[in-house]
């Protein structure tokens, strides 16, 4: 687990883009965190650092929002989703083949969701703008890449 703090918007995007450095096609990026947390703000850093162009906010009215960047990048919003009905409309095989995915409230949908992933949990802090952010490896492939997400992630302060 890695632990990052941030203090504003703009630091919570920089995190996003620097776990960006090291994700791959086929890659999953489960977001979790209460309403207003800061999961949109890390897909729009992560999806800039991938050189998406495109303005990224969460994709409330269709299931999922896809984004050419160097990669691929889908952002899902699963917090709306009824059941398995739902999921199954997303296509996930094909979807993460794709590209990289991240999935905000992916923690509802994990059992739909590879074995490998990244998690990403977004609590708030002590002001109004502070935040943390656990990053944890979960799977062989993430666990494999976790000394060099380490080091990406180097210089933010340890929550
Ligand atoms: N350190 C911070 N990191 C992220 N967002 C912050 C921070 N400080 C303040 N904010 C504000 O908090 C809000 C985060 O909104 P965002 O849409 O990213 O949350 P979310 O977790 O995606 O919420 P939802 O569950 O509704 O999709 C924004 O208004 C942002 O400006
Ligand atoms: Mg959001």
């Amino acid at each position: 687990m890695i632990a990052c703090s941030t203090g504003d918007v703009d630091e919570t995007r920089a995190v996003g883009g620097a776990v960006a450095a090291v994700a791959a096609t086929g890659d999953v990026v489960v977001l979790v965190g209460d309403l207003g947390a800061g999961k949109t703000a890390f897909v729009q850093g992560f999806a800039a650092a991938l050189g998406v162009t495109a303005a990224v906010t969460s994709p409330t009215f269709t299931l999922a929002n896809r984004y050419q960047g160097r990669l691929v990048v889908n952002h899902l919003d699963v917090y709306r989703f009824d059941g398995p009905d739902e999921v199954a409309d997303l296509a996930l095989p094909e979807l993460l083949d794709d590209g990289v995915t991240l999935v905000e409230w992916g923690d509802t949908i994990t059992a739909d969701l590879p074995a490998d992933r990244l998690s990403v949990t977004i609590s708030f802090g002590d002001g109004p703008d502070d935040r943390r952010l656990d990053v944890e490896c979960v799977g062989e492939s993430w666990l494999r890449r976790s000394p060099s997400l380490r080091a990406a992630l180097e210089g933010w302060p340890r929550g």
